[in-house]
């Protein structure tokens, strides 16, 4: 059966589009699923990580009704892509109006929208991951009725920290409204290993989410320098750190 997670934060700048990339590659690569990447945002920072131009593959599933088949490219072995681009801004707006439409559905329509467009062609994948944009606005709302589970990127400083509260108590919301969407991983991000304030951040993200915190990411410069070669860390550099980093992560989110 098909999982879909939904990589989200309303922090920006928190890792949020390199591990959706990294994820997604790594469990095509190294578990060999067929695996979705969804571009939620309009920055389309991880279709550009992939190396491909912006494209209106999002905005066309949610403005026009196209199919997923219509929208995908195949961006690697066993991944395909819906790409974003610009034009997604202009969803926003057009979702707005639908949310305002109360006589066609109001709210449910509006927040419906990519799950309306994925639910049944998604069922040829393991995997779809959905790289979300920041903010908590009507887009990343469609991610959260669409996914199943939420896996947030934490960076280990205290803005983020803090910053985070507000989106997992949005997730807590989203499932009284009925939506099976559940916070499944806390992955600490942009981690400098040694440093006091890092390792107490860490440790307070441990007594918060328990079990749901994953191995943290390291703060590596290969993870920084992959997506300007529209590569993931595993083509960039497969012995780095960075690459060791998420295929632990890939590991953890492939055993469930
Ligand atoms: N583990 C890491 N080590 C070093 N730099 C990182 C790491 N993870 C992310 N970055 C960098 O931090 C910035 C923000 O990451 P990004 O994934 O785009 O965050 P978001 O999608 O949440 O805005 C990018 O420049 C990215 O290359
Ligand atoms: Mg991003």
């Amino acid at each position: 059966m098909v999982r879909r997670i939904l990589v989200a934060n309303e922090k920006g700048g928190v890792g949020k589009t390199t591990t959706a990339v990294n994820l997604a590659h790594g469990l095509a690569l190294l578990m060999k699923k067929k695996v979705l990447l969804v571009d939620l945002d309009n920055q389309a920072g991880a279709t550009i990580s992939l190396g491909f131009t912006p494209g209106d593959g999002t905005y066309d599933l949610l403005v026009k009704e196209r199919r997923l088949g219509e929208v995908i490219i195949a961006a690697r072995d066993n991944l395909d892509l819906v790409p974003s681009g610009q034009r997604l801004s202009l969803a926003l707006a057009f979702l707005e109006s639908l949310e305002r439409d109360v006589k066609h559905g109001g709210v449910a329509v509006a927040r419906g929208r990519l799950k309306a467009a994925l639910q049944n062609d998604d069922k040829q994948y393991d995997f779809v991951i959905v790289d979300s944009g920041p903010g908590l606005n009507i887009l990343s709302l469609n991610g959260l009725t669409y996914g199943d589970e939420v896996l947030i990127p934490v960076s280990l400083d205290f803005l983020s920290e803090v910053g985070t509260e507000p989106f997992v108590r949005a997730i807590a919301t989203m499932r009284s409204y009925d939506a099976p969407v559940r916070l499944r991983y806390v992955v600490p991000t942009l981690y400098h290993t040694g440093h006091q304030n890092d390792e107490r951040i860490l440790e307070r993200l441990k007594q918060n989410y328990g079990a749901l915190v994953t191995v943290p990411i390291r703060r590596i410069t290969d993870i920084v320098a992959a997506p300007e070669n529209g590569q993931t860390i595993f083509e960039y550099k497969r012995s780095s750190k960075g690459a060791k980093d998420y295929e632990m992560l890939t590991r953890r989110v492939s055993n469930g």
